[in-house]
């Protein structure tokens, strides 16, 4: 599971879909080869593929099935766009259940015609025989795809297994696999959706469960209990549905129940839609501190619907725009001036891609600490209170666009950032022993510009101490 994790990203879809560009695109921002497959021909033939196909469009096909199967039984994922007509071969159907996570790009054929038109590909001369065969393939690339996307932004979330739309929430049953659920919500969302949530599942639903809102949830004993409460067997599969808290710690319960069952995101929080829900990691708390035991477990599929987000109280909403900023700092785009669903949808392709780039955190996964080193020490310096994480993280940002020499007015004006009262030697202290100092040293996230960060950066202990005091009141 986790989609196309370990496997391909095969791009499928009729001629004009934009494959090559989506294709360069999202190859980027996964970090993969990207293979185009008429091109791959066309190199290997020394033929423009409008000239194979003239000569003769089944030696053509025959030619093409057979290097599309090639690609696709390489070991190393790539990104794979192929050729329009290439589903229509059996063989070539099978080679993409078998290694890759296949992905309709989307157009119109009014589109798709009028991008083509005029053009030397030999299917596209004649309007009417165009749309005869865009017709005739449409069923052939649906019954092929595993999802479909528009842009790179929904490949890569389709890659991660990660559905985006508006009112989805409402298809949660055609959303998740044919096997029995267990629903597992915090108090607060089975009252104000937990008739919605047992509609939308309807007979799939084999049990449903609740868990303390907030933090309380990430706790051995809350998690114990949802162990013993639990009947499913190996076949069945959790639904995690919540904010970041249920997310991790049913997550958890999944990573570990009878060794590993399925599970569904489902995050219901602007935290959870735009980070916790995605990626892959579950834990829960220790007295020794957060997130100290957990796993890397992924969910078959991640449901977002922002328009959960409609109910969520003002200061939870406040507590997820930080980690937007902070993945609009990251991207190099001012992701926080989005409408809802935009917002949640490119903040989740972002954190998503960098996942699937990273899916163990052993490297580039870093930098979404951005500003989350000082973040630590001062929460941790306030004894976890009087500050929220979002506020933290609001200042912890500010410190990571001094030190970086940037303008800190995207974090000014959307987070208005107040210094905390804490005690400045526990804030420095607490930030020296932060999971990121490597040989007692602070290695901090920052940013060479807005979109390109750097990790495992040194700075003299006086400009962080100085940075870190900065956040300080008194
Ligand atoms: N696993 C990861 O990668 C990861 C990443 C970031 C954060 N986290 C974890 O996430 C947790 C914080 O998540 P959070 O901020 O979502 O906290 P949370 O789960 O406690 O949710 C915040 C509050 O909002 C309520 N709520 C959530 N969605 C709502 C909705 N649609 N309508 C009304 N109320 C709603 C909840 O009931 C809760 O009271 C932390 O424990 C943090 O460690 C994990």
């Amino acid at each position: 599971v986790g989609a196309a994790l370990n496997r391909h990203v095969a791009l499928i879809g009729f001629m004009g879909a934009g494959k090559t560009t989506l294709g360069e695109q999202a190859a980027a921002r996964l970090g993969r080869p990207f293979v185009d497959l008429d091109r791959e021909l066309e190199r290997e033939t020394g033929e423009p593929i409008a000239t194979l196909f003239r000569q003769s469009e089944t030696d053509f096909r025959i030619r093409e099935a057979k290097k599309t199967i090639e690609t696709l039984e390489q070991r190393k994922p790539a990104v794979v766009a192929l050729g329009g007509g290439a589903v229509t071969s059996e063989s070539v159907r099978a080679a993409l259940r078998a290694h890759a996570f296949t992905v309709l790009v989307d157009v119109d054929v009014d589109r798709a015609w009028e991008r083509t038109r005029g053009g030397d590909r030999p299917l596209a001369q004649d309007e009417l025989r165009f749309r005869a065969l865009y017709t005739k393939r449409r069923p052939l690339y649906d019954e092929t795809a595993d999802a479909r996307a528009t842009d790179v932004d929904g490949v890569v979330l389709a890659a991660a297994a990660v559905h985006v739309e508006s009112a989805s929430f409402a298809r949660l049953g055609d959303l998740t696999g044919a096997q029995p659920l267990a629903l597992v919500a915090d108090a607060n969302l089975a009252r104000l959706y937990g008739a919605a949530a047992r509609e939308a599942l309807g007979e799939r639903l084999a049990a449903r469960h609740q868990l303390p809102a907030g933090e309380e949830a990430k706790t051995l004993k809350v998690v114990e209990q949802l162990w013993r409460d639990l009947r499913l067997d190996r076949g069945g599969a959790l639904v995690a549905f919540g904010g970041g808290c249920t997310i991790d710690a049913v997550g958890f319960a999944a990573a570990t129940y009878l060794r590993g069952i399925d599970w569904y995101s489902v995050p219901t929080s602007l935290v959870a839609q735009v980070d916790a829900g995605i990626g892959g990691k579950t834990a829960i708390d220790l007295p020794e501190g957060k997130n100290l035991v957990g796993a890397f477990h992924w969910p078959r599929n991640t449901i977002v619907d922002p328009e959960l987000l409609q109910t969520l109280p003002a200061p939870e909403r406040r507590e997820g725009l930080a980690e937007v900023v902070k993945t609009g700092l990251l991207a190099g785009e001012e992701l926080w001036a989005l409408d809802d669903a935009e917002l949640v949808r490119r903040s989740a392709a972002f954190k998503a891609a960098v996942c699937l780039r990273d899916p163990h955190d052993r490297g580039e996964r870093a930098i979404l600490n951005l500003g989350h080193t000082f973040a630590h020490a001062l929460e941790a310096s306030a004894g976890y209170r009087g500050v929220t994480h979002g506020q933290a993280v609001g200042l912890g940002l500010l410190a990571a666009l001094r030190l970086s020499g940037l303008d800190t007015a995207p974090v000014d004006e959307v987070l208005l950032p107040r210094p905390v009262r804490v005690d400045r030697d526990r804030a420095w202290e607490a930030l020296q022993r932060d999971k990121k100092a490597a040989n007692g040293r602070v290695r901090l996230v920052l940013l060479e510009a807005p979109g390109r960060p750097v990790y495992g950066v040194e700075r003299p202990e006086e400009e962080v101490r100085a940075a870190l005091d900065a956040l300080i009141a008194g």
